[in-house]
């Protein structure tokens, strides 16, 4: 608002809200002062560099932001630049490619081979890899300056004294993206949500390859966490362990909670990032923090990082995407496509010091191990899923119930059928049903109680009684087996679901409400693979 202020005072005109028009309208007001202050004749020929525009209009900004800047004063000239927000430079050349490559010197257009380049500028890696693997990421206050195929890259400098005075170089490696263009694709799948729910059993052992080790003859059971192993010992020495993440991985942290505490016999928390720097939570040395994002971009999550980092804490990082702020940001890192199953790995790791639980440890690493066979069974529910979804799919609104390691189900569920089928869904501990939620319930309202074996089984019959009794319109997960069981006058639809250690069955149990949610969205007609109003990434606070 300052600088839109200035910028109106000056005569510039705005034709939105958006702070991002800001941007450019500064950049020309910078270019016009600057120009002159240096004696522009005002023709063609323009004395102030490209870069140094850019690099003064980043010392006005607040906030995050990646930004891509073009304008007929160079036309043949690009400056890219950023702070907080991720960017990506993708080099892509004919012949063999070297592993390692000089920026200053290597990333001109004739480069040493004297082959062409073509340059790709990108906030995500999916956008880059159908046409190169080899990128480098640019760092917070790097400015990436391309003339005439050439590209030099530059640290930006503060101060603002030192006008027109040649920036540091910046000299680094490119790295290679691990990730196949297939990878993005969308196969044999009519939608990308519908491929990333079917292809859950190779996600789960490609997060557990390498990490959980089998035993047989002579060799014990275990997980190795290669970059967590020189840390175990101070993660059990600290006082209390939080996870902190946003939307579905706080989700996915909630549901591997009580096992981390049961392992590790350490005070567990939880925080959703925005929050806990709302209110500033406190967090000190003797804290573990960890850090779950599937994209490692999220902006609260980051923040939530610097924080917990300036306070003294251990901090951990766990993300879907090599590369990304937050695995570089965090002390040591893990990437797992899978978080949940990786939290009940730490918890197993953390815990394997301790006799009194070894048993428990190699039920749930023998589970683990069958699990991604367990995932493609519940899959081969989604005829039932879509049945259910085809019932659902006028409602207006949809409540689930689910306690302990469900909760989290719970809550996830709800998320993906509000952000996907846009109906308005509600996950609710079940403790808390007759202290509000009761009054809701009647015949027409659709509820899903999850209900699946585990200690507090008889509190879910429980709670299913009593909906019953409200002539509750009730949708029961249970057991395989428990159908009977659950509801014995057969009033409920039931979805049945293989049996996991409880501290597994989450993984479980979200597969097939990620399929009603996916089919209910298909049925209403709107895009599953882009929720109205979201971004992937959330680069923003
Ligand atoms: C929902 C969803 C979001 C993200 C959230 C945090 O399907 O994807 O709730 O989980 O925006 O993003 P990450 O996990 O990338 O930090």
């Amino acid at each position: 608002m300052d600088l839109k202020e200035t910028l109106l005072k000056y005569g510039f005109h705005f034709e939105s809200d958006a702070d991002t028009e800001v941007i450019p309208k500064l950049a020309k007001f910078v270019h016009d002062i600057l120009n002159e202050d240096l004696g522009s004749d005002g023709g063609d020929k323009q004395v102030v560099p490209f870069t140094q525009i850019v690099m003064d209009v980043m010392r006005q900004l607040e906030g995050a932001y990646a930004l891509i800047c073009k304008t007929p004063y160079y036309p043949n000239e690009l400056v890219a630049c950023k702070r907080g927000s991720p960017l990506l430079l993708g080099v892509k050349e004919t012949g063999d490619m070297r592993t390692d490559i000089n920026v200053e010197s290597d990333l001109s257009a004739e480069g040493h081979h004297g082959k062409p380049k073509e340059y790709y500028l990108a906030s995500d890696a999916n956008a880059i890899v159908e046409h190169t693997r080899r990128v480098l990421v640019i760092e917070d206050n790097e400015v990436v300056h391309m003339n005439d195929g050439a590209v030099h890259i530059f640290k930006f400098d503060s101060d603002k004294s030192r006008r027109l005075l040649r920036p540091a170089s910046v000299q680094r490696g490119l790295s290679t993206l691990e990730m196949e263009v297939e990878q993005i694709r969308k196969g044999n799948f009519e939608h990308f949500m519908q491929k990333e729910i079917h292809e859950q059993p190779d996600s789960l052992t490609m997060t557990m390859r390498g990490r959980l080790i089998r035993g047989g003859e002579q060799k014990a059971k275990g997980i190795l966490l290669g970059g967590l192993k020189d840390h175990l010992k101070t993660i059990r020495r600290s006082r209390r362990i939080l996870f902190i993440g946003c939307g579905t991985s706080y989700n996915a942290a909630l549901a591997a909670v009580p096992v981390v505490q049961e392992l590790s016999g350490i005070p567990v928390t939880m925080e959703i990032a925005s929050d806990l720097l709302d209110r500033q939570g406190p967090i000190y040395r003797e804290d573990t923090a960890i850090f779950v994002s599937q994209s490692g971009e999220t902006a609260d999550t980051l923040q939530a990082l610097e924080y917990a980092k300036s306070n003294g804490a251990l901090c951990i990082g766990i993300t879907n995407t090599v590369g990304s702020v937050i695995a570089r940001g965090t002390h040591f890192t893990k990437a797992y496509t899978s978080q949940i199953a990786v939290i009940v790995m730490l918890a197993l790791a953390l815990g394997d010091d301790s006799l009194s639980t070894q048993q428990r440890r190699n039920a749930i690493m023998d589970d683990l191990y069958n699990l991604p066979s367990k995932v493609r069974d519940v899959l081969k529910l989604d005829k039932d899923m879509k049945e259910l979804a085809a019932l659902l799919m006028d409602e207006q609104s949809l409540l689930v119930f689910g306690r302990g390691y469900y909760y989290a189900t719970a809550l996830e569920c709800a998320l993906k059928v509000k952000e996907v089928s846009l109906i308005h869904a509600e996950g609710i501990v079940a403790g808390e049903m007759k202290h509000g939620p009761l009054a809701l319930v009647d015949e027409t309202l659709p509820i899903i109680v999850i209900a699946t074996r585990d200690a507090s089984l008889n509190k879910q019959q429980s709670v299913i009684q009593q909906l019953k009794t409200r002539k509750g319109r009730l949708i029961v997960m249970c057991t395989e087996g428990d159908a009977e069981f659950m509801c014995p006058d057969r009033t409920c639809r039931i979805i049945e679901v293989p049996k996991v250690q409880d501290c597994l069955q989450p993984i479980i149990n979200i597969v097939p409400l990620q399929l009603l949610g996916y089919h209910l969205t298909v049925f209403r007609g709107f895009n599953v693979d882009q929720p109205r109003n979201l971004a992937k990434s959330v680069t923003t606070q």
